[in-house]
């Protein structure tokens, strides 16, 4: 284990502030997910030119990819970026789907300002309890927390759920009393990946159940919503991705208009990881199919950097609404 660190020290801030604010404003802060420098510095970039507040967030797998001494110096350096740009929006540090009470205490000690305990798949007295133990320990150091009640399809941090569970509204109000959390992810039929519905010939997306969303709301009234699995899919990409070798038919997402209502409404806190993965991806195919001699990762790495910067943009500008909010 690590020397020990507050967010403070680095800069970052929890999600308090920036949840009262959105819910208030009826927009939704962007949650993008980070595995590399080059991804890190696109959402800084992107946040700081959109003025938008945002969270950086890292899975089990990316914090095992990048390590953790890393990240925590790459957050920090990602906040003093912000601010060399001239910025000053707020950019919290979120473990994104954490799995046990042991790995949330080693992100709070190493620097992370807010956390998920994502104990959906747990019975609900189970869930309960362990989001409970977090947010005892995570509240301790101002550290906040995020819970999770119905299981997505997908995957989820090498967890794989092959059919959704919507949340019940009638556990939300009971969850969030007394477990203490301080966020609530829900299941309304968004799901995580680049396959989120399977659709015959001719069928269109089904909407996501604003129902559920409603019920959920009138029980917890004013209480930050998270949406997981809110990746559009961008087509642009998936067709870039098959023109240049790629294999990837079928690939589809929640459409924009269905998460700008969200975004409107108690959901105040938007998760996008694989619009970000489709966008490099698609971006490096098509670099290396028309510049085969390049061997610089500087060159390709910076047109995928590029593209990003531009997807970002347009998520905080059109369809989360959190662009000036910072
Ligand atoms: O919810 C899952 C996120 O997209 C993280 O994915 O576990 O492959 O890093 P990962
Ligand atoms: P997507 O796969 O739709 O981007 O969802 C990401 C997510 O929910 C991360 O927790
Ligand atoms: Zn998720």
């Amino acid at each position: 284990m690590g020397d020990k660190v507050s967010y403070k020290d680095l800069g970052l801030v929890n999600t308090r502030e920036m949840f009262a604010r959105a819910v208030d404003g009826g927009y939704a802060i962007p949650a993008y997910n980070f595995n590399n420098l080059e991804q890190l510095q696109a959402i800084i970039t992107a946040c700081a030119e959109t003025e938008s507040p945002v969270i950086i967030q890292v899975s089990k797998g990316a914090r095992d990819y990048a390590n953790q001494t890393m990240l925590r110096y790459m957050a920090m350096g990602a906040v003093k970026m912000a601010r060399e740009m001239g910025s000053q929006i707020p950019v919290a540090l979120h473990l994104d789907h954490g799995d046990t009470f042991e790995l949330c205490v080693s992100c709070i000690e190493s620097g992370f300002s807010s956390v998920m305990i994502d104990g959906s798949h747990l019975p609900y007295d189970e869930n309960v309890a362990l989001t409970r133990k977090v947010v005892e320990y995570a509240h301790q150091h101002d550290v906040t927390v995020e819970g999770e009640l119905g299981v997505l399809a997908g995957i989820e941090d090498e967890v794989e759920a092959e059919h959704s569970t919507y949340t019940k509204p009638e556990e939300v109000e009971d969850f969030v009393k007394k477990t203490g959390c301080d966020s609530l992810a829900i299941s309304i039929g968004t799901s995580h990946g680049a396959y989120k519905f399977k659709l015959k010939e001719g069928e269109s997306v089904p909407p996501l159940r604003f129902d559920i969303l409603e019920e959920c709301e009138k029980r917890i009234p004013g209480f930050p919503i998270v949406l997981h699995g809110a990746s559009s899919v961008v087509q642009d990409y998936v067709q870039l991705i098959n023109r240049y070798g790629g294999k990837m038919e079928g690939a589809v997402g929640v459409p924009e208009e269905q998460l700008r209502k969200a975004a409107a409404s108690a959901v105040c806190k938007i998760n996008i990881d694989s619009d970000g993965r489709l966008a490099v991806t698609a971006k490096v195919r098509e670099f290396m199919a028309n510049n085969p001699g390049e061997f610089d990762p500087r060159k390709y790495l910076g047109a995928a950097r590029k593209e990003l910067v531009e997807l970002i943009k347009h998520k905080n500008e059109t369809v989360l609404g959190s662009a000036g909010k910072g």
